[in-house]
Parts: structure tokens; C-alpha cells; sequence
């Protein structure tokens, strides 16, 4: 069967047109969006992260302030920055980039940050807004699938979506974001029993487990619409998802490569949002 392939970076390209179009609109108010990313130690990963996410500011015209801070940074010092971005009208969106080194104490750090300021959606506050389906953000990842899933014309609901992986930042909020869009989600981990047959019910397939080509044609059911969520680097620096996609993709309706499909939307999420906050502070 003829699989759909679902290009995140084409569509991430058409947002960031759109973005630009709408950044300029804000400047001709005199106003710019701004993003702040705090960066902890020497992760390299991290490092092609936050570069990445300054370069989408750059290329959409977003205002992008960069604290690069020690791996030995005091608690203390990063709450003091967060306080202080807080009271900072140049920036609409603080972003911690994760994981923090390990004394530093990450759930006290995100609810530093202002709600009305955090793009990630990581605070509780607005971890609780996107329970009761009242949020102005959403994480990036699970947004992003959503209009990739919304923009291939596939219709969300009454269907069955499977999530495999339980986090904060992916399998939590995805679940929400496909309950509150009607569908009937079921949501896995690597203690849930029967894996492979509750994949294979699943009209959605959505990916983020952190095993490379985990997902076998034994998963998936014929005509799913499969999501990877997966980023894992091979040693000779190359990218693969959670899913085979060799073997999937001639079982699935549509499914995302890695790289090229989830990635480039969480993204561009994070400069909607950061728009988002923008317009929220200023207009
Ligand atoms: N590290 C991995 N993914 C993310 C993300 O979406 N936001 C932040 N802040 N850190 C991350």
C-alpha cells in the first residue's frame, strides 16, 4: 500500500513563512518577540539544540538572548536570572534547555519561570491548564504532531491513538492533546504487558520510547498513521527514529521519517509560542 509520507519540514517551513509574515506585522507596531534560552554546562546535544533554536529566531525574526551558564552554576545564580528574564519586557519566552546538571534541582528551576513566559509548557501551571483543556501553550513536541497530524487532513476523532512513552515533556501532554481533540488513547510504557498487541489496535501509533527501530511491522496494524517521536544517534552520527521504517512504512497509511518529521515541528512550536507569549504581553 502507498504510504503518506508526513513532511514536518516542509510544513515547519510553511509556519515559519507565515511567522515571518506575522513578526513583521508586530514591528511595524514596534514591537518584537523575544526568547531567552538558558543553557547549564557543556552538553553537547544541548549544544546543537539551542543553537538550532536561535537560528529558527533569526531566520522568523524573533529576538533570541543566549545565557550560556558554567556546569558549577548555584542554584541561586539561575533562579536569580529566571527572576530577572521574568521582569524583562524584551522577552516574552524563557526556555531552560534540559536536562540541567544534576544538583540543580529541575522542578524548582521551571516553576521559577513566569506561566504567562514558559513556551516549553513545563510548569505545572500550565501542565494544568492543558489538563482541563484551557491552555495558551503546549509542549512543543505533542503540538507540533498535532498540526502535522491536522495539516495531512487525518481526522483525530473517535480513533484509536496508542502513545508509547509515559514523559513530561512527550507521552503525558500527547495524551491530552489527542483526548481533548476526541480520541481514545491509550498510553504505554516499558512495563505495560502485551505491548505489541495494544500497538496493533492503534489507529494512531505515536513513537517516543528512546529505542532505535523499536517498532516493528509486528506493532503496527495495517493502514495506521505512525508518529516517531525518536531521536537516537547512531556512532557514525547519523539519526534514527523508534520506528523501522523500512518495514513500517508499507504496512502504515502514513508515518514521519527521522529526521524530517517530529523534529522540525517541535521547532517551529516553539517559535509559535514564543509568538504566542508575545502577543499575549504586548498586544
Ligand atoms: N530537552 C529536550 N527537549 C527539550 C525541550 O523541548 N525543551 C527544553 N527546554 N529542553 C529540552
Amino acid at each position: 500500500m502507498a504510504y503518506k509520507l508526513l513532511n514536518g519540514k516542509d510544513l515547519a517551513a510553511r509556519m515559519k513563512a507565515e511567522m515571518s509574515e506575522e513578526v513583521k506585522r508586530l514591528a511595524d507596531n514596534g514591537i518584537t518577540p523575544g526568547l531567552a534560552v538558558i543553557i547549564v554546562g557543556n552538553d553537547p546535544a544541548s549544544r546543537i539544540y539551542v543553537n538550532s533554536k536561535k537560528r529558527d529566531c533569526a531566520e522568523v525574526g524573533i529576538r533570541s538572548f543566549e545565557y550560556a551558564l558554567p556546569e558549577d552554576t548555584k542554584e541561586e545564580e539561575l533562579l536569580g536570572l529566571i527572576d530577572a528574564l521574568n521582569q524583562d519586557e524584551a522577552v516574552d519566552g524563557i526556555l531552560v534547555q534540559l536536562p540541567i546538571p544534576g544538583h540543580l534541582d529541575e522542578a524548582k528551576v521551571i516553576r521559577r519561570i513566569d506561566p504567562s513566559k514558559d513556551v516549553d509548557a513545563f510548569h505545572p501551571f500550565n501542565v494544568g491548564e492543558l489538563m482541563i483543556g484551557k491552555h495558551a501553550f503546549a509542549p512543543c513536541t505533542p503540538a507540533g504532531i498535532m498540526e502535522l497530524i491536522k495539516d495531512a487532513g487525518i481526522s483525530v476523532e473517535g480513533k484509536n491513538c496508542v502513545v508509547v512513552g509515559r514523559s513530561n515533556i512527550v507521552g503525558k501532554p500527547m495524551t491530552m492533546l489527542m483526548l481533548h481533540a476526541n480520541a481514545t488513547v491509550t498510553v504505554c510504557h516499558s512495563r505495560t504487558q502485551n505491548l505489541k498487541e495494544i500497538c496493533k489496535s492503534a489507529d494512531i501509533l505515536i513513537a517516543a520510547i528512546g529505542k532505535s527501530k523499536f517498532i516493528t511491522s509486528e506493532y503496527v496494524k495495517e493502514g495506521a498513521v505512525v508518529i516517531d517521536v525518536g531521536i537516537n544517534r547512531t556512532p557514525d552520527g547519523g539519526m534514527t527514529g523508534d520506528v523501522d521504517f523500512e518495514q513500517v512504512c508499507d504496512i502504515a497509511s502514513a508515518i514521519t521519517p527521522v529526521p524530517g518529521g517530529v523534529g522540525p515541528m517541535t521547532r517551529a512550536m516553539l517559535l509559535k509560542n514564543t509568538i504566542k507569549a508575545c502577543n499575549m504581553h504586548k498586544s
